[in-house]
């Protein structure tokens, strides 16, 4: 049976966000970052203090980065030579789950063995020496509540992550005591940042004019550098977890995926947009054109990427995950739904861009500046780039000319050195 064209174009136009929706969910994002900086309870923006500014560019000496944000464990031994320079001494890796070996991340595993796995990755990159003195900056992408850069609490797991024991606790504790565990006295957490922060400090490390830095990617979050004009306050960067925004008119496949997931009603942005849930929305909303409703096929992002810039797989992909055999005609619908999916992503994402924008710039003109963006989305997925562009054109006019996004590949770790570097100040 081939799909009916009227779901279709119901589905479709559920994924859709037009240019009055789109101006009205930045002004929404700015109204709600205002609110957040004078009470986070009155906003949907946790605006988190990362207690830390942006670089000098000068930082130099040799750190160990813990990256520790998604099933990817990464521990990096960095050079930083100042001017923006840097040199990766080591990298060592991890998945934190192997389907049917291990998984730490699961509600059935403890933060003890989570964190006794981190530690002994820490000490595979100082190849196993108890004697150098390091100090340790830690990218830990979850929200967190911090008093210092060093103390940082998990609120809250997000990306489905469900290890008990973690929430409430000082994560670099947690890490400390498991150090100890394995004799490793040698490592000195020292700070504790965000990936979005990580990504901010790495690109500004580098190239001056970058406030905001965002993950695009697993999950999705932007952070940006709070100048608290007119108060006494020193510039610092916020952690938006922007993730959590809730200003957006969720639809049904929204809906009915919150409540099947691990934290109902938490991360609507997040889980609109990000690489985690893009590829089930996409299959729920093939479910329905299928005749098969309620039915989960476990697409992923991969494969939307495939569908979207492959035309000739399409119908191999879908008769693969679904069982389905399709026409042409539907082949291509298949393609266009993959690509709605995307451009609301992008579309919402930098609505939430121009929301911050917005209120740096104030009542001037929108300053010539750079968004350092990180993340497998804004990196691969087709169509996201083109239509961050396309969206902040919408929404800025000419002065979408003095924006540009640039990737910041690998910010995780290299910001996580530099956090530790500024740590000594
Ligand atoms: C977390 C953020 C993080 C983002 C990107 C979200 O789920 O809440 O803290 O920055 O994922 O990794």
């Amino acid at each position: 049976m081939p799909f009916s064209k009227e779901l279709f174009a119901d589905i479709k136009k559920e994924f859709t966000v037009d240019s009055e929706q789109l101006h009205e969910i930045a002004a929404d994002f700015r109204y709600d970052l205002r609110m957040g900086l004078k009470d986070p309870d009155l906003s949907s923006l946790r605006m988190l203090k990362s207690y830390v500014g942006l670089p000098t560019g000068k930082e130099t000496g040799e750190y160990l980065a813990l990256d520790f944000g998604g099933t990817n464990l990464r521990v990096l031994r960095i050079k930083l030579m100042g001017q923006g320079k840097f040199e990766i001494l080591k990298k060592v890796a991890k998945p934190l789950k192997v389907e049917g070996v291990y998984d730490y991340i699961g509600a059935e595993s403890t933060a003890e063995e989570m964190f006794d796995f981190i530690a002994a990755l820490v000490d595979e990159a100082i190849d196993g020496d108890h004697e150098k003195k390091y100090l340790l900056g830690h990218t830990f992408s979850f929200p967190s509540e911090q008093s210092n850069l060093y103390d940082a609490k998990l609120i809250i797991w997000t990306k489905e992550f469900a290890t008990p024991g973690v929430e409430g606790k000082v994560v670099n504790d947690l890490l400390k005591e498991a150090l100890h565990r394995q004799g490793i006295d040698n490592v000195e957490p020292t700070a504790v940042i965000n990936d979005t922060v990580a990504v901010l400090l790495a690109a500004a490390y580098k190239q001056p004019d970058t406030y905001i830095g965002s993950i695009y990617a697993t999950g999705h979050n932007t952070c940006y550098l709070e100048p608290y004009a007119e108060s006494a306050d020193a510039p610092m960067i916020i952690n938006m977890e922007s993730g959590g925004f809730m200003k957006l008119i969720p639809n049904r496949f929204d809906k009915e995926f919150d409540a099947a997931s691990e934290k109902p009603g938490e991360q609507r942005l997040e889980k609109m947009v990000s690489g985690r849930y893009m590829g089930e929305l996409f299959g729920m909303a093939l479910a329905e054109l299928l005749g098969e409703k309620g039915k989960a096929y476990g697409f992923t992002s991969i494969d939307m990427s495939a569908i979207i810039s492959e035309a000739d797989k399409v119908a191999e992909i879908v008769k693969a995950k679904t069982g389905h055999d399709l026409t042409a005609d539907d082949c291509a619908k298949v393609q266009e739904l993959a690509g709605a999916l995307v451009i609301r992503s992008a579309r919402l994402v930098t609505a939430t861009f121009v929301g911050i924008i917005w209120q740096l710039a104030g009542s001037d003109k929108v300053q010539k500046q750079h968004i350092a963006i990180d993340g497998s989305v804004y990196e691969k997925m087709p169509l996201a780039k083109e239509n961050i562009m396309r969206a902040l054109s919408e929404l800025l006019g000419e002065d979408a000319a003095a924006i540009d996004t640039v990737l910041e590949n690998g910010g995780s770790g290299l910001g996580a050195a530099i956090a530790a570097a500024m740590s000594q100040n």
